[in-house]
Formats: C-alpha cells, sequence, structure tokens
C-alpha cells in the first residue's frame, strides 16, 4: 500500500510540475514574418528550442548567459541582428559565431567580459557593428580582430579604455564610427592617430574624457566626419591638438555637470590652423565676449551656440561670410538687435528658439540678412502689437517662419509684406489680433503651410485667409467659431487650393451644407474632438476618396440619405463617439460593417446607447430589426377595428337599402 501511496503522490508531484512549467514558461514574440523575435527579460538561461532557424533578428537582452560558445547560436545561422545587452556574459569561447556568415551587428553592451577568444568573432565576414560599451575593458588589445575588415562601426564607450592606440593589426579601412565616449582618455598621440590612418570621413567620439594633451602632429592632415570632444576642461588644448586637420563637424559642447573653464580669444586660436565646416559649442561660458574672439571662426558655415549664457554677440565681428547657420537657442537676448546680425550677411538658417528672457524684435535687426531663407523665434516670450513689417525688415528670401509659443501678437494689414517668398508659417499657440476686415497674408501667394491652431482668432473675419493662393496645408486646430457653426459664408472660401484642413477641437457644433463648397481638393480632413452631429457629414458631399477623422463627436446616428457622402471617403475614423445601437440606427450599422476596410480606430468605435451595449465594438453588434410584438399588437388591434367598421358600414348600407326598398 505505501509504495504506492508514495506512486500516487509521485504522480501528483510531476504533474504538478509538468504543469507548472507551460504557466510559467516565457515565451519569446514574434513579428510575423518568423524572422524577427523578441526574448528580452524572460529569465533564460538558452536559446528556447521554439525560436525557428529562420531567426534573422534576435533581441535577447536582460536574460543569463554567462558564457557563450558555438553550441549556443548553432542553430540560428540566419542570424543578421543578436542582441545580447546585458546577459551576464562573462566569456566569448571559440568559434561562437563560426556558422553565422550574414551577421551584421553584435550587441554586448553591459556584459562584465572577462575574456573573448581569439576566434570568436571569426565567421561572419560581413559583421559591421560591433556594441562593447559597459563591457569593462581596459585596453583595445582584448577585442578580437580576426575578419572584421568590414567593421564600420565600434561602440566602446563606458568602458576604462585609457589609451586608443588599436593593435597594429586592427582592419580600420571600412570604419566609419569609433565611439571611446566616457572612458579614461586623457592623452592622443600621432601613434594613437597614424593607426586611423586607413578611416577616411571618420566619426571619433571622445566626448566625456578629459583630454589633457594632445601630442603636436597628432591630426596633421587628418580628415574627419565628425569629432567630438565633448565636457573636456581646457578647449585651448582641443583646438591646438587639432592643427592642420580638416573636420566637418566638431562638437565641443559641455554638460550641465561639467566644471569647465570659460572660453576667451586665446582658446579659439588653434582654430585659425585647422578646417572646419560646423562648430557646437554649446552650454559653455564666454569670458569677455569680444569680436576679437570670433577671430579663428571666419571659415565657420554652422555654429551652434545654445545656452552659451549670452545676452548679446559683440559688433565689428569681421569676416565671417561663410556662415550659413547659427543657433542661439536658449540664451538671454533682450533685443534681436543686440545679436548683430549685420555680422553674419550669408546665414541662411537663424534659430532663437526659447530665449530665457522676453525677446523685442525691435525693427530692422535682421534687415542685413538678405539671404535668410529659415527663422525660428519660436518659444521666445515676444510679444508685439504691430507685426511684422519693420521687424523683419528686408528678409525677401525667406520661405521659412516660426513664431510659434509666443506672447500675443497683432497682426498689420499684410503683415508678412517683407517676406512674399514664405511657404511655411507657423504662428500655434500664439494669440494673435487682427483688424477686420484686413487679412495679414494678402501677399503671400507662395504659402504652403499655415498653422493658425490655438491662436484664438477672430474666425467671423472672411477675408482672414485672403490672398493665400497656393495653401496646401491649413491648421485651425482649438479655435473657436460664432455659434459653434460654420457658416455658408466663412474664412474657408478664399482659400481654394487646400489639401489637408485641420478644425480639430474647435467647439464646433454644425457645419452648413454648403461650407466647404469652394474646397474641391481637400484630400485630409480632421473634424475630431468637436461636438458635431451626423447630419454634418451632408457638407462632404462633394468630396471624394478623403482621409476623414470625425473622432471624439457627438454622432449618434447618421441617416441614410447620408452614407453615400462616407462610401465615397477613403478612410473614416468615427472613434469615441456616442454611436446609437439601436434599430433606428441599422442603416449605419449595417454600413459600417459592409465598409470596415475604410475604417480606422475600430476597437475605440463603440455602441453608448442603448445601455446594454454601452462598450460593445460596433463590429460585434448584431441586430435583429423585425417588427416588434408592440408593433403586432398594434397591427391587430387596427386590422380588428377596420373589419368592425366594415361590418358596421355594410350593415348601414343594406339597413339603407331595406328602407329605401
Ligand atoms: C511562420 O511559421 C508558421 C509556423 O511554422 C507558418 O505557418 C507560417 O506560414 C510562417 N510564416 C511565414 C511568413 O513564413
Ligand atoms: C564546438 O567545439 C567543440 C570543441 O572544439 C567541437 O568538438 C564541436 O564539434 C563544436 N560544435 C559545433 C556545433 O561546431
Ligand atoms: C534546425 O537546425 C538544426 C541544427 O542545424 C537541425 O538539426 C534542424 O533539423 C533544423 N530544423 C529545421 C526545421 O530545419
Ligand atoms: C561621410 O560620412 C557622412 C555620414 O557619416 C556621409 O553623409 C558623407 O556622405 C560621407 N562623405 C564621404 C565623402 O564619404
Ligand atoms: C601644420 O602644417 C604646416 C604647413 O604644412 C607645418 O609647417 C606645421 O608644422 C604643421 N603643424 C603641425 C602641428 O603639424
Ligand atoms: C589650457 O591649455 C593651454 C594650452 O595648452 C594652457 O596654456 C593653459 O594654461 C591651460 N589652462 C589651464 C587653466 O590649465
Ligand atoms: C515650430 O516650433 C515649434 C516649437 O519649437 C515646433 O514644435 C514646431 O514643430 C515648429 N514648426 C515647424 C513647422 O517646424
Ligand atoms: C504646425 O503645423 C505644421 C504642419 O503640420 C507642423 O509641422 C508644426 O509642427 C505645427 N506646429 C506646432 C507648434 O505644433
Ligand atoms: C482616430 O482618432 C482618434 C482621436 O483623434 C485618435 O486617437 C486615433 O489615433 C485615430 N486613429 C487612427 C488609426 O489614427
Amino acid at each position: 500500500m505505501a509504495p504506492c501511496v508514495s506512486c500516487f503522490l509521485l504522480a501528483v508531484l510531476i504533474s504538478a510540475s509538468c504543469k507548472a512549467i507551460p504557466s510559467s514558461d516565457p515565451k519569446c514574440t514574434g513579428k510575423d514574418d518568423n524572422r524577427t523575435y523578441n526574448c528580452e527579460n524572460l529569465g533564460l538561461r538558452e536559446i528556447p528550442d521554439t525560436l525557428p532557424n529562420t531567426t534573422e533578428v534576435l533581441e535577447f537582452s536582460f536574460n543569463f548567459l554567462a558564457t557563450i560558445q558555438n553550441t549556443t547560436f548553432s542553430r540560428l545561422i540566419n542570424l543578421i541582428f543578436l542582441d545580447l545587452t546585458r546577459c551576464q556574459i562573462n566569456w566569448v569561447h571559440e568559434d561562437t559565431f563560426q556558422s553565422h556568415h550574414q551577421l551584421n551587428t553584435i550587441v554586448l553592451t553591459g556584459n562584465p567580459l572577462i575574456f573573448m577568444a581569439e576566434t570568436s568573432l571569426t565567421g561572419p565576414k560581413l559583421l559591421k557593428h560591433l556594441f562593447l560599451t559597459q563591457t569593462g575593458i581596459s585596453s583595445l588589445e582584448f577585442i578580437p580582430v580576426h575578419n572584421l575588415e568590414n567593421l564600420e562601426s565600434l561602440h566602446l564607450g563606458s568602458n576604462h579604455i585609457s589609451s586608443i592606440n588599436l593593435p597594429e593589426n586592427f582592419p580600420t579601412q571600412n570604419l566609419k564610427v569609433l565611439d571611446f565616449q566616457n572612458n579614461a582618455i586623457h592623452y592622443i598621440s600621432r601613434k594613437d592617430t597614424n593607426a586611423l590612418e586607413q578611416a577616411t570621413n571618420l566619426s571619433l567620439n571622445f566626448n566625456g574624457n578629459d583630454i589633457k594633451g594632445i601630442e603636436p602632429g597628432a591630426f596633421h592632415s587628418k580628415i574627419f566626419q565628425s569629432l567630438k570632444f565633448g565636457g573636456s576642461f581646457n578647449l585651448s588644448i582641443i583646438f591646438k591638438g587639432l592643427q592642420n586637420s580638416t573636420i566637418q563637424s566638431l562638437w565641443l559642447g559641455t554638460f550641465e555637470d561639467t566644471d569647465d573653464q570659460d572660453l576667451t580669444s586665446a582658446t579659439f586660436e588653434g582654430l585659425c590652423d585647422m578646417s572646419v565646416e560646423s562648430i557646437n559649442l554649446q552650454k559653455h561660458h564666454f569670458h569677455d565676449l569680444s569680436s576679437s574672439t570670433f577671430r579663428c571662426f571666419t571659415q565657420l558655415q554652422e555654429l551652434d551656440l545654445t545656452a552659451a549664457h549670452l545676452n548679446g554677440l559683440p559688433s565689428g565681428i569681421d569676416g565671417m561670410n561663410s556662415l550659413k547657420k547659427l543657433v542661439l537657442n536658449e540664451n538671454n537676448f533682450d533685443q534681436l538687435c543686440q545679436i548683430n546680425a549685420a555680422s553674419f550677411p550669408s546665414l541662411r538658417v537663424l534659430y532663437i528658439k526659447g530665449n530665457m528672457r522676453k525677446l523685442d524684435l525691435g525693427t530692422r535687426c535682421l534687415e542685413k540678412l538678405e539671404n535668410l531663407q529659415k527663422l525660428d523665434l519660436s518659444h521666445s516670450d515676444i510679444e508685439a502689437s504691430d507685426c511684422c513689417n519693420l521687424q523683419l525688415k528686408n528678409l525677401r528670401h525667406l520661405q521659412y517662419l516660426n513664431l510659434s509659443y509666443n506672447e500675443p501678437l497683432g497682426l498689420e494689414d499684410q503683415a508678412f509684406k517683407e517676406c512674399p517668398q514664405l511657404e511655411l508659417l507657423d504662428l500655434a499657440f500664439t494669440h494673435l489680433s487682427v483688424k477686420a476686415p484686413h487679412s495679414p497674408f494678402q501677399n503671400l501667394h507662395l504659402l504652403r503651410v499655415l498653422n493658425l491652431s490655438h491662436c484664438l482668432l477672430d474666425t467671423s473675419n472672411q477675408h482672414l485667409l485672403a490672398g493665400l493662393r497656393d495653401l496646401r496645408h491649413l491648421n485651425l486646430q482649438g479655435n473657436s467659431f460664432q455659434d459653434g457653426s460654420i457658416s455658408k459664408t466663412n474664412l474657408l472660401q478664399t482659400v481654394g487650393s487646400l489639401e489637408i484642413l485641420i478644425l480639430s477641437s474647435c467647439n464646433l457644433l454644425s457645419i452648413d451644407q454648403q461650407a466647404f463648397h469652394g474646397l474641391g481638393n481637400v484630400n485630409h480632413l480632421d473634424l475630431s474632438h468637436n461636438s458635431l452631429t451626423g447630419d454634418s457629414t451632408d457638407a462632404l458631399n462633394h468630396l471624394k476618396g478623403i482621409y476623414l477623422n470625425l473622432a471624439s463627436n457627438n454622432i449618434r446616428i447618421i441617416p441614410p440619405h447620408l452614407l453615400p457622402v462616407l462610401s465615397q471617403q477613403s478612410t473614416i475614423n468615427l472613434s469615441h463617439n456616442p454611436l446609437d445601437c439601436t434599430c433606428s440606427n441599422i442603416h449605419f450599422i449595417t454600413w459600417y460593417k459592409e465598409n470596415l476596410h475604410k475604417l480606422e480606430h475600430l476597437e475605440e468605435t463603440t455602441c453608448t446607447n442603448p445601455p446594454s451595449l454601452r462598450g460593445v465594438k460596433l463590429s460585434d453588434v448584431k441586430l435583429h430589426c423585425g417588427i416588434t410584438g408592440v408593433g403586432i399588437f398594434f397591427i391587430v388591434v387596427f386590422v380588428f377595428l377596420l373589419i368592425l367598421l366594415l361590418i358596421f358600414s355594410v350593415k348601414f348600407i343594406l339597413r339603407w337599402k331595406y328602407q329605401h326598398i
């Protein structure tokens, strides 16, 4: 008996454990193509058998592998991309990837590597991207170099590397990106950089290494796509060290937590002896900013001085005729003229976003920037009562103007007369006042995109948009219309070329049937977040094949005669409406089910009425709308009365006849 009991117990235990496995067995998720799998953070200790041999992309981060060897991935020979971030890997054994000829990217970020075998990366002859970030590497000798001829990017950030001296046989001919950020590199020698000789157009990142010395000539006649020395304490050392080099983009910004020296004119002396196209100096402090600070900036094409604590740029800067792009975001200007724009006569792009103080546009401050094409003044607390002809004087070639997120602006008649080439104007979230019946945009014949969202516009001014002959994209989101209605005559009648019209969140209750008649080219109409009812769709009866967003309105019923209007559109969003799922809406519900391919956001397109169907997806509703019991009762009563009437009238006629015989 006893053995039987224990047998039974054992059986129970086994079945229990058998049951436990599938329920706790974590599943990798795959895409439909059977090539892309995600097994992140599943506590796995090996590659699951459920992954098919066809797997090409495998995200396997946050599991436990400790060692990887030739058997670990041997089945998955089609791998192209392998992410093994933070899998506690210590050992990468011989021939781990020997059959993985297509492998292009290996990510070993965050593994405490102790050993990588000499042949661990042979096999993937096409390996292009290798991530060894945060792996505890202290010397480049650690990296097995066999068969890395095709390597394009090597990421070595956040390690303990102190010298960039690559092993002698390190293949650099295809190298494009070499990332050493946040290591302990303090000195760069000629020998170091000579090893990179073969790499042309290299992007080299030394951010977060406090460089204390560069051997003279280390960068002599070398060419780089980009060099980053962000967070270095003494920039003079960098500029001196880069003598005779050619650099497309030089990033020398600093970080909030870095303690560094103020920049002076002496700092930049080395810049005269090198060739640089673009410099970023973000977050630095300048000491004694004067025109001589910029003495060596004359060949620059782009200069980024974001958050450089500036309250002005000195006058009398000479020779910066090559500068095409100037970024002055997040500084402390009081007035636009303080940037002394005349020093940069060739400027095409000027950004003064997010100024920390209220920015006064002044008058004629940019008038020397005849070639300016793009001007961004958003988020800069700008306020002006009569904008913008004096403020934007002479910007004849301006194509892009961003004045969004500013303080109230009063727009005069033809407010942008000075910028007749404007193609995009963004005034979103800036309160505008326009004196009716004028159009501030009268002369903007080339304007294609106009963002007037949340501008508190007077939409009753029918001439507001007059003159915008070529306008394609108009955003009126968040503006209100009188009585919540777009009437037959309205401001849209002058912009017949519109293709995209956004009227979401405009508190609309109704739209006149003729309101959009002038708009034959519209292909995208957003009416979401209003209070429109089904009847408003009548205004769209002349539009065909458009994207129509009616989400979050007050649509309960769409009458049968308006269903053809919906049928002729290409995509419709009806989500978040209080839709009626009773028989009074049966035509619409039937139409809906037949046109599911046109509708988007089906999950959120649900019934509100009757209460029993609240929250049910419209596509799941089944209605039987025959004659109801009450209806049958009335019909029976009616027929009964009819018969009664007939009998009485026959009786009456007969009696009448007999009386007259
Ligand atoms: C993916 O695998 C499943 C099961 O093996 C198969 O039915 C399906 O056809 C495969 N899909 C593709 C795109 O190969
Ligand atoms: C893995 O390496 C071992 C020892 O070198 C070898 O015996 C075995 O055949 C290899 N396995 C595969 C799948 O290549
Ligand atoms: C997957 O690969 C393994 C080892 O290469 C092989 O034994 C197995 O038959 C393959 N499975 C399929 C379905 O091809
Ligand atoms: C250099 O690299 C950049 C991006 O890394 C690329 O856009 C550019 O075309 C390359 N130039 C040459 C000459 O290869
Ligand atoms: C830079 O080039 C000039 C002229 O070719 C040369 O005289 C000078 O020594 C070079 N400087 C360095 C640091 O290599
Ligand atoms: C910064 O470097 C320059 C040139 O190497 C040197 O003359 C200067 O003294 C250094 N500044 C400080 C504060 O160390
Ligand atoms: C204008 O600036 C705002 C805020 O900086 C930004 O969100 C918006 O995308 C810009 N507009 C355009 C058209 O780029
Ligand atoms: C204004 O609209 C344009 C075009 O859709 C868009 O690119 C821009 O980001 C919008 N501006 C803001 C501040 O959202
Ligand atoms: C439908 O409109 C809602 C509300 O505006 C929006 O959240 C949703 O993303 C839209 N659906 C699709 C598929 O774009």
